[in-house]
């Protein structure tokens, strides 16, 4: 079960955290995964780390319209075809709307929404013309429930839902999946970005680990099991679903 092999996978933001747990579990379930990232340096370490012989960097701003283009005409024209793409890459931002402004929303959307957008909307058409793609996006808890503080997270994250439940309905008699992963709190650079961001981190990182019913926050190993369920022929029957992996954070209050 969930044997990927002969599989061409890329996954954004797969230089750090849960796109680099991803980027490794997809290779070594047996897929070829291209480390798409901004980040040269921890990208390259993530190749080393699973092998040039199943892996490839590749530098991507996913905000950039024609980068994503590019890519996808590079990927289709050294592979011949993709058949998982794990929009990952995401940003954050601490603050209700009386701290944040319109360029806070923007630099989010950009990355958070645009970016997803504008990869998906690259590799597509040659998915369709196949009749077969996996598209995994990376939501967040903070797209199904309001999380408080988080108001430009909150609503990039909620239109990836949207997003994800439109590409699932539209294309889902073209042999496309498309579902995203709604992970609570994961312990990664990115929350410890968060953190640094409290006047007390301390408390700060007690509260967010509380927030999870089960008492602790999540590893990027636990997130990727999922994405690896999702990618595999064994989740055929499932798209358009936005799958909690958050310790119970939405089970009540
Ligand atoms: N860590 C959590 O608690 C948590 C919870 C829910 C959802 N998420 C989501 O999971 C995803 C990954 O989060 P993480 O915690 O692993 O973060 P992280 O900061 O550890 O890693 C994010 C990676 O994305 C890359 N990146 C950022 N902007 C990019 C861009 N424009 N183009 C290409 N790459 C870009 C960064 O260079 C980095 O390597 C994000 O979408 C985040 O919103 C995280």
């Amino acid at each position: 079960m969930f044997d990927l092999t002969g599989k061409i996978a890329l996954v954004t933001g797969a230089a750090s955290g849960i796109g680099e747990a991803i980027a490794k579990t997809l290779a070594e379930a047996g897929a070829f995964v291209y480390v798409a990232d901004l980040d040269e340096t921890n990208g390259e370490r993530v190749v080393s780390e699973i092998g040039a012989d199943k892996s490839q960097f590749l530098k991507l701003n996913v905000a950039e319209k024609e980068e994503c283009q590019k890519t996808a005409e590079m990927v289709l024209g050294e592979k011949g075809k993709l058949d998982i793409l794990v929009n990952n890459a995401g940003i954050g931002h601490v603050g209700t709307l009386l701290q944040t402004n319109e360029e806070d929303l923007d630099r989010l959307y950009a990355v958070n929404v645009r970016g997803i957008f504008s990869l998906t909307k690259a590799f597509l058409p040659s998915m369709v013309e196949r009749n077969y793609g996996v598209i995994i996006n990376t939501a967040s808890i903070g797209g199904i429930l309001a999380v408080r503080d988080r108001l430009a997270y909150c609503t990039t994250k909620f239109a990836v839902v949207g997003f994800t439940k439109s590409i699932a309905l539209d294309h889902a008699l073209q042999g496309i999946r498309c579902n995203a992963i709604c992970p609570g709190r994961v312990e990664t650079p990115f929350v410890k970005a968060r953190l640094a961001e409290y006047p007390d981190p301390k408390k700060a990182y007690e509260e967010m680990a509380s927030t999870q019913a089960i008492g602790r926050m999540g590893k990027p190993e636990e997130i990727a099991a999922a994405v690896l369920y999702l990618s595999s022929d064994e989740a055929a029957f499932v798209t358009g679903t936005a799958l909690e992996i958050e310790g119970g954070w939405a089970a009540g209050k």
